[in-house]
């Protein structure tokens, strides 16, 4: 088989590029390792900047999102029994962010691709990529019990963090920065209608908690945990009780509790590959960096990536000129490291760390403060949280 792009993964990076080629007439073909409805399935981020949403519209992706999304012009910060409302539109010039799931991100851009788009493989699994720095760059993968190979002018890795592609980079040549943390999120899905209509991010002694949403009939809840905790280890009650106790208020909000449909833990990591490109391949996405989840940038990060991408690769097929293709990796890694940075502040905004000394405690609540007492801090996070421009 042979095509133009060969792209090693359909997640949201993966498709949405797939989406972006072929409206620009270039031939691409996806091989994603697991089933189409794993991918359909697997919960993750809920959270589009107003950019993501403008790139997906204008993809021709966006007219479920544009009915059952839902805009939101702010977010809560609780600390102390105290709520603050951060409001998106009066601190950025008239940005917001829609809560859209990414599972129905990538069901719309299936459905698309596998209408009008070019070969898109479920359960086509890349072994690795071969000859990345040679004109002709191959994807080794296996299809249905036998081993094929994908002959590309260009590969690109949207392949996640656990995924193949970022080994064909030379060691000699990678640098890694990354960091873990003690703590991750369990993180349910409960069919309870939410029981505040913006986010809530919560700090509290007993560590973080968020109150998210899918839609206005489903709500998305997430707990601090030690790293390494078992989501099975505790119970329905224990989550409901825990989390009426990190999200209390002086005021009399309640929380609605309802049957929880999911439940699971994810570990939290900052972390990025440098370069984002060897040769003709290029990594995009988690496959390149990841992010704590606090700042609900991960997603959107790979959206980033692939536009850019996506821009370079049309602009090299009409002009012949391989400039933007040149400048991707630093073009992106400016964005990934102002999304790395917001997201570990938010993260130390946040969380409890294990072990946190009085004084610690005290600073995280005088910066909650002045968040809540500084229109320049406050639209430092509402532009951020709104999202860095592409680049
Ligand atoms: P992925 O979505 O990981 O997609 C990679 C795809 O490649 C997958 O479909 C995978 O099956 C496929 N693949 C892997 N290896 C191979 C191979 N060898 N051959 C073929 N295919 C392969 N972000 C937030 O903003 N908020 C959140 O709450 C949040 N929760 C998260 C929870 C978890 C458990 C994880 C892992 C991430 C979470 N994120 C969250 C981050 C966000 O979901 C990711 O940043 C986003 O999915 C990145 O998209 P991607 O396309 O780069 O990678
Ligand atoms: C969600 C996830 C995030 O990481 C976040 O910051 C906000 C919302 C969510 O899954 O809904």
């Amino acid at each position: 088989m042979r095509t133009t792009v060969g792209i090693i993964g359909a997640g949201p990076a993966g498709l949405l590029l797939a989406r972006l080629l072929h409206n620009a007439g270039v031939d691409a073909v996806v091989l994603e390792g697991r089933d189409r409805s794993y991918v359909e399935r697997r919960q993750r981020a809920g959270i589009l900047e107003q950019g993501t949403t403008d790139v997906l519209r204008a993809a021709g992706a966006g007219e479920r999102m544009d009915r059952e999304g839902l805009r939101h012009d702010g977010i809560e910060l609780r600390f102390a029994g105290r709520r603050h409302r951060v409001d998106f539109p009066a601190l950025t010039g008239g940005r917001s962010v829609t809560v859209y799931a990414q599972t129905e991100v990538c069901k719309d851009l299936i459905a698309l691709q596998l209408k009008e788009g070019g070969p898109l493989l479920f359960e086509a699994e890349a072994l690795a990529v071969e000859g990345a720095d040679t004109d002709r760059p191959r994807i080794r993968f296996r299809h249905e019990g036998a081993e094929e190979v994908l002959e590309c002018d260009y590969v690109v890795g949207c392949d996640g963090f656990r995924g193949v592609s970022r080994q064909a980079v030379p060691a000699s040549l990678s640098r890694v920065f990354e960091r873990t943390y003690p703590f991750g999120w369990l993180g349910i899905l409960a069919d309870v209608p939410p029981s505040h209509d913006e986010l809530v991010y919560a700090r509290h002694d007993r560590g973080f908690a968020l109150l998210s949403m899918r839609s206005t009939s489903v709500s998305r809840l997430y707990l601090q945990v030690p790293a390494g905790t078992d989501a099975g280890s505790w119970s329905d009650e224990e989550i409901w009780d825990e989390l009426e106790l990190r999200l209390e208020t002086a005021d009399d909000w309640v929380l609605r509790r309802g049957p929880i449909t999911q439940k699971s833990v994810t570990p939290m990591r900052s972390f990025v590959h440098e370069p984002m490109r060897y040769g003709r391949l290029f990594l995009a996405g988690d496959a390149a960096h990841i992010v704590p989840p606090t700042g609900a940038k991960g997603l959107n990060l790979a959206v980033g990536d692939v536009v850019t991408l996506a821009r370079a690769l049309t602009h090299e097929r009409r002009t012949g000129s391989a400039d933007l293709l040149d400048a991707y990796s630093a073009t992106c890694l400016r964005r990934v490291w102002q999304a790395e940075r917001f997201s570990y502040d938010m993260t130390a905004l946040l969380h409890r760390a294990p072990g946190a000394t009085p004084f610690e405690d005290r600073l995280q609540l005088a910066r909650l403060e002045r968040l809540t007492a500084s229109r320049a801090a406050e639209t430092d996070l509402a532009e951020a949280y709104t999202g860095f421009p592409f680049g």
